[in-house]
């Protein structure tokens, strides 16, 4: 199975991640984690260009290709092998960000980033995709003082985040379940392990 954790920075999206892995582990699952951008060599170096504070111009289209095509090299080195081989695969981001980041946030048509994104992808989608929600300044007291390219955007490119986030998942009901980041963390761990649970069970079901 396919699952994947969005939202925006600062959310707690790492936290969650672990204790879902280590949940999904306890129950015998073998758990790939990755994190897009990222975990492939091709994607490390475009994460590096993406994420890092330099003066290098970087078209929003561009900005946009860039995380769509290190995507394209997780999905066909990792994702693909590692569902193929039964595992169960969980990541940190995934076309979602590209979506809200560069789309709503931004001022690039969501359609032509979905257009481009089902191209890359090859039309892979998760199970399920939990949307981490805090509100904007909570997130940015939990990030402190060193901001990367994307975080330092500000809190109102933040707020367009989090309410990207929060259409998309309604167009999406079935896909993206978000969940109240601002509550305790356990809270916001059995919430997700609820929702996974009846997926597996499904999917057990269903095979
Ligand atoms: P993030 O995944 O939050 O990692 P870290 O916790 O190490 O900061 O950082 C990735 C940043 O890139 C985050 O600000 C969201 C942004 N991003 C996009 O703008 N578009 C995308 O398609 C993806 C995957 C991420």
């Amino acid at each position: 199975m396919f699952f994947v954790f969005e939202g925006i920075d600062g959310a707690g999206k790492s936290t969650q991640l672990n204790r879902f892995n280590g949940w999904l582990e306890s129950m015998g699952h073998e758990v790939v984690t990755c994190a897009d951008p990222g975990s492939t060599e091709v994607g490390e170096a475009l994460r590096a260009i993406l994420l890092a504070k330099h003066s290098m111009p970087i078209h929003m289209r561009t900005e946009m290709m860039l995380f769509t095509a290190a995507r394209t090299q997780l999905v066909e080195e990792i994702i693909k092998p590692a569902l193929a081989a039964e595992k169960t695969v969980v990541l940190d981001r995934y076309l979602w960000s590209t979506v809200v980041y560069q789309g709503h946030a931004s001022d690039l048509s969501s359609d032509s980033i979905w257009q481009v994104n089902r191209i890359a992808t090859d039309g892979l989608m998760p199970d399920a995709t939990f949307v981490l929600d805090l509100p904007v300044d909570t997130a940015m007291e939990r990030i402190g003082k060193s901001l990367d390219r994307m975080e330092s955007r500000g809190t109102e490119y933040m707020q367009k985040v989090r309410d990207g986030f929060l259409t998309e998942a309604k167009r999406f009901p079935d896909q993206v379940f978000v969940v109240d980041a601002s509550q305790h963390p356990d809270h916001v761990a059995q919430e997700i392990q609820t929702v996974a649970q009846k997926l597996i069970d499904d999917r057990q079901e269903d095979s």
